[in-house]
C-alpha cells in the first residue's frame, strides 16, 4: 500500500471537518457501509432463549427440508433449523452452551463440536454416545473456553449426513479481538449433483477412494453469491472447510490475506499471504483488507490443486465475488497487533509414537481399505494415555493421497514437517498430511479424560477406516 494513501484519505475528511459553515453536514464515516454482510451470504444466529447472558441456551432439530442453493434451485436436504447451513452459535469465551438436539431425520445422527474442547461425554462421536435415535432427543451442554471459529456437523454416516448439508458454524469471542469493520463466517462446501439435479448418491469405487468433490462451490450454502465491500474497509473472514474431500487453496487477486487465527484461536503473530490453503475440516480467521477500486468485481478463487491419485482441482474455480461499492475509499486501518502468545510444549524425553495412515484396494471385495497402523476403524488398538502428559506423534502418510489430519478433544502444535521446524506456533486440531509426509506434533491433554477420536477428514476416509481412538485415563 503506498505510504501517502493513509494521508490522502485523511486529509479530506479533517479539512471537511473545519471547513466553513454553511458547506452540506457531512454524514458520519460508517465503515461498516450500507449492507454490511451480504443478505445472501447471510447465516442466522441460533436463537439463545436463556436471559444469563453468559448461557447460550439453543434448540437445534436435524430434519429434512429444501436447500435454495441458488435462487429458484432448489435439493432435498438434511438441515439443522431448516438452513443451509444450519444456525451460527454465537458465544464468549467462557459461556455455557446447551443445545437441545431432537432428531427429526429418519436415521440416526449425533452432533460433534469440531475444535471446542468439550468434556468427552459431549463430543458427539462415536465413543461418547449412542446415536440419537429417529424422534429422540438429546441436551448437550458443556462451555466454550476458547475464542475462535468452530463448526459442529454429525459423526454418523458423515459422506451422507454432512453431504446433505448438515453443519454449521461457530463463533466464540474473546476479549481481544483483531479490529475489523465487519466480519462473518464463509463456510466452504460444494455440491455434486445428479441427473435430476438432486444430490448424488454416493458414488462408485473412485469417489470412495478421492472423497467426494462436488461441481457446485459454495459459500455460507449458496453458490454465485456476491460479497459487498468498500475501498479501504477490513473485513474479517471466519472461513471454514465443511465439505468432503476439496481442498481449498484461496486466492484474491489484487488482495492479501492477513491471517489472525487458526484451529484453535488466535495466532501469535498475525501473518500476510497471498494464498490460503484449508483442508477439510479446517478453519482459518483472516482480514482482507478493500484494497480494490471502487466498483471492482474481484473474484475469489479456488487455484489448482493435486492431492495424490489424481485427486483435486486441475483448473481455478470462480467462489465469491466481491462487489466494490463506488464510494470513495475509506482511510485504512493499521496493522492488527500481536496475538496470544503461545508457548512451545516441552518435549524433551517424550517417546514419540509412530502413527502410520495407508490405504488399499481390496479386489476381491471391491472396496478401498484406509488403515492406521495397518488396522482398519473399529480394529486399530486404542493409543492410552493420561492427563496432564505430553504426547509427541509422528503423523507418517504411507500413501501418495494426502490425508487431513484430525484430533478430538485437544488442540496440537506442529513440532516439525519431514524433521523440518514448523515456522509458525499454532494451536490445530485438523491440518495438512501430504502425500508420504511425516509430521510431528505435540499436545497435552487436560483434565478431560475419556475417548477421543482422531481420523482423516476425508468423509469418505472416516468411514471406510480412517480413524481411531486416543483414551485419555484420568
Ligand atoms: Cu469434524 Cu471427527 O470431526
Ligand atoms: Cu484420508
Amino acid at each position: 500500500m503506498p505510504p501517502n494513501r493513509r494521508l490522502s484519505w485523511t486529509l479530506p475528511a479533517v479539512l471537511i471537518a473545519v471547513g466553513c459553515g454553511d458547506a452540506p453536514a457531512t454524514p458520519a464515516v460508517t465503515r461498516s457501509g450500507p449492507d454490511p454482510w451480504a443478505a445472501a451470504l447471510r447465516v442466522a444466529t441460533a436463537v439463545d432463549r436463556n436471559p444469563d447472558p453468559r448461557v447460550v441456551e439453543i434448540d437445534l432439530e436435524a430434519r429434512f427440508g429444501e436447500w435454495e442453493y441458488a435462487p429458484g434451485r432448489r435439493v432435498r436436504a438434511m438441515t439443522y433449523n431448516g438452513s443451509v447451513p444450519g444456525p451460527t452459535i454465537e458465544a464468549r469465551a467462557g459461556d455455557t452452551v446447551v443445545v437441545h438436539f431432537t432428531n427429526r431425520l429418519d436415521q440416526p445422527t449425533t452432533i460433534h463440536w469440531h475444535g471446542v474442547r468439550v468434556p468427552a461425554a459431549m463430543d458427539g462421536s462415536p465413543h461418547s454416545q449412542p446415536p440419537v435415535a429417529p424422534g429422540a432427543s438429546f441436551e448437550y451442554r458443556f462451555t466454550v473456553p476458547d475464542a475462535g471459529t468452530f463448526w459442529y456437523h454429525p459423526h454418523v454416516a458423515e459422506s451422507v449426513q454432512m453431504e446433505r448439508g448438515l453443519y454449521g458454524a461457530i463463533v466464540v469471542r474473546g476479549d481481544r479481538e483483531p479490529r475489523a469493520d465487519v466480519e462473518g463466517v464463509l463456510v466452504l462446501d460444494d455440491l455434486l449433483l445428479g441427473a435430476d439435479g438432486q444430490i448424488a448418491p454416493t458414488g462408485d469405487l473412485v469417489e470412495q477412494h478421492n472423497g467426494r468433490e462436488g461441481t457446485v462451490p459454495l459459500v455460507n450454502g449458496r453458490a454465485g453469491a456476491e460479497l459487498p465491500i468498500r475501498a479501504g474497509q477490513r473485513q474479517r473472514w471466519r472461513l471454514v472447510n465443511a465439505g468432503s474431500a476439496r481442498f481449498y487453496r484461496l486466492a484474491l487477486p489484487g488482495h492479501r490475506f492477513t491471517v489472525v487465527g487458526t484451529d484453535g484461536g488466535p495466532v501469535e503473530t498475525p501473518r500476510a499471504s497471498d494464498e490460503l490453503l484449508l483442508v477439510p475440516g479446517d478453519r482459518l480467521d483472516v482480514l482482507v483488507d478493500g484494497t480494490g477500486a471502487p466498483g471492482s468485481t474481484p473474484v475469489l478463487q479456488v487455484l489448482p490443486y493435486a492431492r495424490g491419485h489424481g485427486a483435486g482441482l486441475t483448473e481455478a474455480v470462480d467462489l465469491l465475488r466481491l462487489r466494490y461499492a463506488a464510494d470513495p475509499a475509506l482511510p485504512a486501518l493499521d496493522p492488527p497487533a500481536a496475538g496470544a502468545r503461545i508457548e512451545p510444549l516441552a518435549t524433551d524425553g517424550v517417546t514419540p509414537r509412530t502413527v502410520t495412515f495407508d490405504e488399499h484396494i481390496d479386489r476381491d471385495a471391491e472396496r478401498v481399505v484406509f488403515t492406521i497402523n495397518d488396522r482398519s476403524y473399529p480394529d486399530v488398538p486404542d493409543i492410552v494415555t493420561r492427563v496432564g502428559a505430553t504426547e509427541v506423534w509422528d503423523l507418517v502418510n504411507a500413501s501418495e493421497m494426502e490425508h487431513p489430519f484430525h484430533l478430538h478433544g485437544f488442540f496440537f502444535q506442529v513440532v516439525s514437517r519431514n524433521g523440518l521446524p514448523e515456522g509458525q506456533r499454532s494451536w490445530e486440531d485438523t491440518i495438512q498430511l501430504r502425500g508420504e509426509e511425516r509430521v510431528r506434533i505435540a499436545f497435552r491433554p487436560d483434565a478431560r479424560p475419556g475417548h477421543w477420536m482422531y481420523h482423516c477428514h476425508i468423509l469418505e476416509h472416516v468411514e471406510h477406516g480412517m480413524m481411531a481412538t486416543l483414551r485419555v485415563e484420568p
